[in-house]
């Protein structure tokens, strides 16, 4: 079936209530488009628990900081478009603006907590951007299940705080980071990386690997774990740090020891030049 552009909420509701009248299980995967393989498999697992499987592409101003990178967010609505369809997506919802955000729009959704730490602390309004749309994207799609990449790992928090919050229906399903070769996770924002910052930025998956590593032998120090991660991050002389932690995985809690049962999460966000790249993996104890 070929790909099916859809602009209106309304015409998009629609189509979501037929489905659901018809039997048919919703998938949605929403993204702020520039696809790529990582977008793909969370597009290709949604075909593998759903019967309909919706794209959305929004990129949204609600979770941009005035000093963000908004008005060059990369784009490309063709390229997005056969990517998604190749990966067996059956629908696009690609709304405006001015149809997500209408004259008059006054609602946010906050969620207290995980929201505060990481993240939370360099982008302040992101989450409850984050929080908005998403519900919104929810409402609109009306799904059954929801996919989204691990590579955002405080945001899966986040969205199964606000599914399970507001008891929305909606299963939630997390994949895998999908990285480059050499190491990188893949994001849009990669494409703002010269060459030789592409290279750089190798250092993030490799102190991520070390951390894991030493977690995996045993080491269960919550300081001497971020050490190692911020150690060999700084190998890299024009790196900036924003943070490069160990949590636990299910709480982002930061004890002094993480104790045998805990699933620990590796965070890290840094700035190479002028591109933020955030990373992460998640060590489970058995
Ligand atoms: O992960 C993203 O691309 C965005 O944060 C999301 C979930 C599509 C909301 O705009």
């Amino acid at each position: 079936m070929a790909l099916e552009v859809i602009r209106s909420i309304r015409a998009m509701q629609k189509i979501a209530d037929n489905l659901r009248m018809s039997g048919k299980h919703i998938g949605v995967v929403p993204t702020m488009g520039y696809l790529h393989d990582g977008h793909a498999s969370l597009i290709h697992a949604a075909t593998t628990v759903s019967d309909a499987v919706i794209v959305t592409l929004f990129v949204n101003p609600m979770q941009f900081a005035a000093n963000e990178d908004l008005s060059r967010y990369p784009r490309d609505f063709e390229k997005d478009c056969r990517i998604a369809e190749d990966a067996g997506a059956h629908f696009l919802f690609a709304p405006s603006v001015e149809e997500m955000y209408p004259k008059g729009f006054a609602t946010t959704i906050s969620i207290d907590g995980i929201t505060q730490k990481f993240e939370g602390v360099y982008r302040p309004t992101h989450f409850d951007g984050v929080a908005t749309v998403v519900a919104k994207l929810f409402t609109a799609t009306k799904p059954h299940i929801a996919v989204f990449g691990q590579k955002d790992y405080q945001q899966t928090l986040v969205i199964k705080r606000l599914v399970a919050d507001l008891n929305l229906d909606i299963e939630i399903y997390i994949q895998p980071t999908i990285r480059e070769p050499e190491g990188l996770a893949m994001s849009s924002r990669n494409v703002y990386l010269s060459s030789e910052q592409y290279n750089q930025a190798l250092v993030i998956s490799k102190a991520i690997t070390l951390a894991m590593n030493s977690v995996q032998s045993g080491n269960r120090n919550r300081e001497e774990l971020n050490s190692i991660l911020r150690i060999s991050l700084l190998t890299l002389e024009n790196i900036e740090i924003h943070y490069a932690a160990a949590a636990n995985a299910e709480t982002l809690e930061e004890p002094y020891m993480f104790s045998e049962n805990d699933s620990i999460v590796f965070l890290v966000a840094v700035k190479i030049g002028s591109t933020r790249l955030i990373d992460n993996a998640v060590w489970n104890p058995n």
